[in-house]
């Protein structure tokens, strides 16, 4: 018997300590996820959650990057009441006259032209004529350009990705708070109507707590890789590893979670799969090896929040398949899909009875009615749907978005309000590029996301559109 408690003691033990050593692997300490260096806010500088600025009649704008994307911009600005295009800037004269012309056609002045040396930019931000600087070069000159005109007084607002590296996106935070300017990232795709309609649904509880949120960039480049100024594009493939074109994805998602309005993202893992089809692309097209390609084919990222919520996040470039942003939305009471057929589905008493056709039939099994989706589509349209969606549509950029951003952002100028998106957006969005690689480069380990407002996450609660009262 005493033989039999010896056994059974010392096996108790065993289990015991073989269960400790097992947990213990799994603890927090031996996962803490990889840090990133955070300086504490310099002495003087002020956070610029809900930043605004006086009130403007009209609002000056110098345009510098006419390429492919630039021009359009200048198209859609010529649309919008109380704007005024004062200067224009590319490397390339013929460039800057091909939006001249855009200005002909549309009946406004000429503006200033600045092009030929590569700071002939740096002139344009020193104008004392101009309100906001709009940058749309390729992207390794973003951060710079955007802190040189801030530095000089400027509002900007500059195209995604806006900045590439941990140092650049906190270079570019530091200037907007201590200079207290606007710095917007033009993301265009939180404009789009299905995300802005369950934006509006998920706002108003239809949804009930949003759980999970799901975007991508999936957009097979071959057409357009010849294209870019200098192969900026593909060098930038080259020779990175890592989501480094997320903020299509990233903006729709982290707006329905309110990041930074009452949450924020903690850490993010990544995984990518070899790549295969741009390294194939370039051996077939242009006869180059590229034995140390580094962008993945297909990366993938997981996030987790502060309030126990998740995003995943998805890039493609390289792989035969059609165009997608993914976009979905997970709630409670019912979930939203955009890619590759819109729709939701809902439990039975996500809303009330009458408010939808057939109401008794609505089960989170199955995607509502087109019916239903068109019933509930008009009910929930966003105000600046409502507002604006006539004259998007007419005026164009991806089906209208573009115009409804550009428009927003001279709007809440105009009116002094917070913009729809501010430099904590640009930063959060745009920190995928070096936290993904961080990730990949560790064997898909957790890496801190920084809290890069410094302690002011939870400040606002709930991300909202500032409209005038
Ligand atoms: N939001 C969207 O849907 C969307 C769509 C397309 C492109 N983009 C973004 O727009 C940006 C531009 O892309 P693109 O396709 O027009 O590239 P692009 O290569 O066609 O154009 C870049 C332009 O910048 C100019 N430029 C470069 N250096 C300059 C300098 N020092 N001074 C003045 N001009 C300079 C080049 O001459 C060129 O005309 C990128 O950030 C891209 O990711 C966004």
């Amino acid at each position: 018997m005493k033989q039999l408690i010896y056994l059974f003691t010392i096996t108790a033990v065993l289990f015991a300590s073989c269960n400790t050593d097992s947990q213990k692997g799994k603890t927090a300490e031996t996962f803490q996820p990889i840090e990133t260096n955070v300086s504490a806010r310099p002495a003087g500088q002020k956070h610029v959650v809900g930043l605004t600025s006086p009130k403007m009649d009209t609002v000056r704008v110098g345009f510098i990057g006419l390429g492919m994307r630039g021009p359009s911009a200048v198209q859609r600005f010529t649309h919008i009441p109380g704007a005024k295009i004062v200067a224009l800037c590319d490397l390339h004269p013929d460039r800057v006259e091909k939006s001249q012309q855009i200005l002909d056609k549309a009946g406004v002045p000429r503006a200033a032209a600045y092009s030929g040396s590569e700071d002939a930019w740096k002139e344009l931000c020193q104008r004392d004529d101009i309100d906001l600087v709009y940058i749309a070069t390729d992207w390794k000159r973003h951060a710079q350009m955007m802190i040189y005109a801030m530095e000089q007084g400027k509002h900007v607002a500059c195209e995604v990705p806006a900045a590439m590296t941990m140092e650049e996106i906190w270079d570019v935070v530091n200037t907007a708070e201590r200079t207290q300017k606007h710095c917007m990232q033009l993301e265009n795709c939180v404009y789009d109507f299905f995300e802005l309609t369950t934006l509006n649904m998920a706002q108003q509880g239809v949804l009930g707590d949003i759980l999970y949120a799901e975007g991508a960039y999936i957009h097979q480049l071959e057409d357009f890789w010849d294209s870019y100024e200098n192969d900026w594009r593909m060098e930038y493939n080259k020779t990175h590893r890592g989501d480094i074109y997320a903020t299509h994805g990233m903006g729709p998602a982290c707006q329905v979670l309110d990041i930074h309005r009452g949450d924020k993202m903690n850490y993010l893992v990544a995984m990518d799969s070899k790549p295969v089809s741009i390294p194939a692309y370039l051996k077939e097209k242009r006869g180059e090896e590229a034995p140390d390609f580094k962008n993945g084919q297909h990366t993938m990222t997981m996030i987790r929040t502060e309030n126990g919520k998740t995003i995943h996040i998805q890039h493609d470039v390289a792989s035969p398949r059609p165009y997608s942003r993914m976009y979905q939305v997970q709630g409670t009471n019912g979930f939203a899909n955009k890619y590759p057929n819109e729709g939701y589905a809902l439990k039975a008493d996500a809303v009330e009875a009458g408010t939808v056709p057939n109401h008794e039939n609505l089960s989170a099994h199955s995607y509502v009615s087109d019916e239903v989706k068109k019933v509930l589509m008009d009910k929930y349209k966003h105000p600046i749907h409502i507002e604006l969606e006539e004259t998007a549509k007419k005026v164009g950029g991806h089906g209208g978005m573009d115009f409804i951003m550009d428009y927003r952002l001279v709007y809440c100028l105009q009116n002094g309000l917070p913009l729809d998106m501010d430099v904590y957006d640009l930063a959060e969005w745009c920190s995928l590029a070096p936290l993904t690689a961080l990730s990949l480069e560790n064997n898909s380990a957790p890496v801190a996301v920084p809290d890069f407002t410094r302690g002011h996450w939870n400040d606002v609660k709930g991300f909202r559109h500032a409209f005038v009262n």
